[in-house]
């Protein structure tokens, strides 16, 4: 079974992954860790961030066994994903892993912008999460400030605001929710509550299928 797991920026996707993984002991592939990925190896290189023809060779040889997710993290790179994720070169370059994960026997759970509409269509459970701007980035605020950084809670709004826009407005899978996903807004629920419901969405289908 495919766990399709897609929305905005700081919508609490990552967290949801991981403790649904734990849950059912299915692996878990955060997929915004590719782009981060391959925007990290064109920093490092000094690769121009509009250089296709690079960034898609960097993304086909990409080794998530040898990520390093404290270099991937934190909010400049996740700009400089946002920009290079919007070349179809590198998309398409990324597809082929992604597919590979999401055939492990007997689940798998994918997060991102795009998986229930395009990496799997055909997904059993989708869910696309989400919550107001200001919402997420509040709590993205809190684990900055927590971390130590500085940074103000009007500048995480923008940074919100701007990734969103850039992610949903791309003309290649852009951030949208899958016709057939469940929406779950998280604003007024926090994580333990939003893991609930999406354990029920899941053993809702899982008896579905146990049923047929
Ligand atoms: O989920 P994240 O914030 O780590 O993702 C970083 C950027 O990568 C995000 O702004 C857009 C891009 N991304 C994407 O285009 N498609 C995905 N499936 C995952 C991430």
């Amino acid at each position: 079974m495919v766990i399709a797991i897609d929305g905005p920026a700081a919508s609490g996707k990552g967290t949801l992954s991981r403790r649904l993984s734990t849950h059912y002991g299915w692996p878990c592939l955060d997929t915004g860790l590719l782009y981060r990925a391959v925007a990290r190896t064109m920093m490092d290189q000094g690769i121009a961030s509009d250089d296709m023809d690079a960034a898609a060779r960097i993304a086909g040889a990409l080794d998530p066994a040898t990520f390093d997710e404290k270099t991937l993290r934190g909010a400049q790179m996740g700009e400089a994903a946002s920009v290079i994720s919007a070349l179809p070169a590198v998309r398409e370059a990324l597809i082929g892993l992604q597919r590979d994960f999401a055939g492990r026997s007997p689940g798998a759970i994918l997060d991102g912008r795009d998986i229930g509409t395009v990496i799997c269509p055909d997904a059993e459970v989708k869910i696309f999460v989400t919550a107001t701007s200001e919402e997420r980035a509040r709590r993205r605020w809190l684990e900055l400030s927590r971390s130590g950084d500085p940074i103000s809670f009007e500048d995480v709004l923008a940074d919100i605001h701007r990734r969103d826009a850039r992610d949903s407005g791309r003309s290649t899978a852009p951030l949208r929710m899958a016709e057939d996903a469940r929406l779950l807004d998280t604003t007024k629920l926090d994580i333990e509550a939003a893991f609930r419901v999406a354990v029920g969405i899941v053993e809702e289908r899982l008896s579905g299928r146990a049923t047929r």
